[in-house]
């Protein structure tokens, strides 16, 4: 059988993202060695490695290189030179703004669960958030994030436009909807529909579509109130809708809940491009250090074979991941005492898809240091 073939493009971007993306690349080194499948990656420029180079954050070059992709693996983005600077005129984060734009990646889908293992890690009690497996719809391309900006000259005031409309709002809400009919059927509109014309809009809208889909249970909650609920009781919540900087803040928020922000990944698609990017940030406190995890990145390329239909590769790897935490295979991060680098992360995770089944690998046999050939 011929092996089917992908065109990958491969934006490590800043900070940690190089670092996480090439344990990205050696897990799907292994895929392809053991599933029917071939990765033809293509790098590209982003973010302030584009600016230093550059000059502008996106390089026509990198958008190119994403638009003729079947699917694009991302690393991170941002600087502390360019955070502390309100006076910048170009800023990392504008190239993966306009990327998302420009492949038109409408909805940014962020899933959470808790390991049993790690449980101990998250700064919430056990009863709390035990069994928690929530999926976040942010919308991705639209509202504050995109709406006219302007800063008075003097500089004595400025603004920001939160502007949606119904084309913009109809994609996303389906696809939730569709999520959570496959899911536990529960679907939670986060808003601020007592004080945004553009979150009523958002629940008229969910309102209309709820007809369709009559299996789902649709509720609201307000954003400050979900805040809140989110860290009291997590379990209430199957499938969450929110618009685009709403649903930046609940997703920070909702990750600590499985003990690091280092295990989230994401995707974000559109109806034509897809983007797979782990939700934390350039960390660049632990760049060059191997100390950040890689898992995040690599659940996300997980999401990715899934978005490819290689739905085996796709479950092998995250078994793979699953092992490593259960296993205590893990970085920093989630292991003060005993832990492993980003790169033996990486390796470890590559190692079992590659070897697992074949009996002359111990996979328990990790106390030394590293999985071994007995
Ligand atoms: C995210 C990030 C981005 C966002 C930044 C880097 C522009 O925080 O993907 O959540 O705000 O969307
Ligand atoms: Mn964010």
């Amino acid at each position: 059988m011929s092996k089917r073939q992908f065109k990958i493009a491969v934006l490590p971007g800043d900070g940690i993202g190089p670092e996480v993306i090439g344990e990205s690349i050696k897990v799907l080194d292994a895929i392809s060695e053991v599933f029917q499948c071939e990765f033809h990656a293509e790098y590209g420029l982003i973010g302030a490695e584009a600016i230093f180079k550059t000059g502008d954050p996106l390089p026509e070059e990198t958008l190119q290189i994403c638009k003729n992709s079947d699917a694009v693996l991302f690393g991170a983005i941002g600087d502390p030179v360019f955070d502390n600077d309100p006076d910048a005129k170009v800023r990392p984060e504008q190239g993966l703004l306009k990327l998302r734009k420009e492949l038109g990646l409408f909805a940014n889908i962020r899933p959470l669960k808790t390991y049993s293992s790690l449980i101990e890690k998250s700064p919430l009690k056990r009863e709390i958030i035990e069994g928690t497996d929530i999926q976040i719809f942010r919308e991705l391309v639209s509202g504050i994030y995109f709406g006219e900006k302007f800063t008075d000259p003097e500089g004595a005031y400025a603004y920001d436009v939160c502007r949606y409309s119904r084309e913009d709002i109809i994609p996303i809400v389906h696809m939730a909807f569709k999520e959570a009919e496959k899911r536990n059927k529960k679907l939670t509109l986060i808003d601020k529909a007592n004080v945004l014309d553009t979150s009523r809009l958002w629940r008229k809208i969910c309102q209309e579509t709820t007809s369709q889909y009559p299996d789902v249970k649709l509720d609201y909650l307000f954003v400050d109130n979900a805040a809140m609920q989110m860290i009291l009781n997590p379990g209430q919540f199957d499938v969450i809708l929110t618009e685009n900087m709403f649903g930046d803040i609940i997703s920070d928020e909702a990750s600590v809940i499985g003990g690091s922000i280092g295990l989230l990944p994401s995707a974000s698609i559109g109806e034509e491009n897809a983007l797979f990017e782990p939700i934390h940030g350039s960390y660049p406190q632990a760049k060059g250090k191997g100390i950040a995890n890689p898992v995040a990145s690599i659940l996300s390329t997980a999401m990715m074979l899934d978005h490819l239909e290689l739905h085996d590769a796709a479950d092998k790897l995250k078994r793979a991941v699953e092992h490593a935490i259960e296993n205590k295979y893990v970085t920093v991060d989630l292991n003060a005492e005993q832990h492993y680098s980003t790169q033996e992360v990486g390796r470890f995770i590559a190692d079992y898809i590659r070897y697992s089944e074949k009996s002359y690998y111990n996979f328990e046999n990790i106390k030394i240091g590293k999985s071994t050939i007995v």
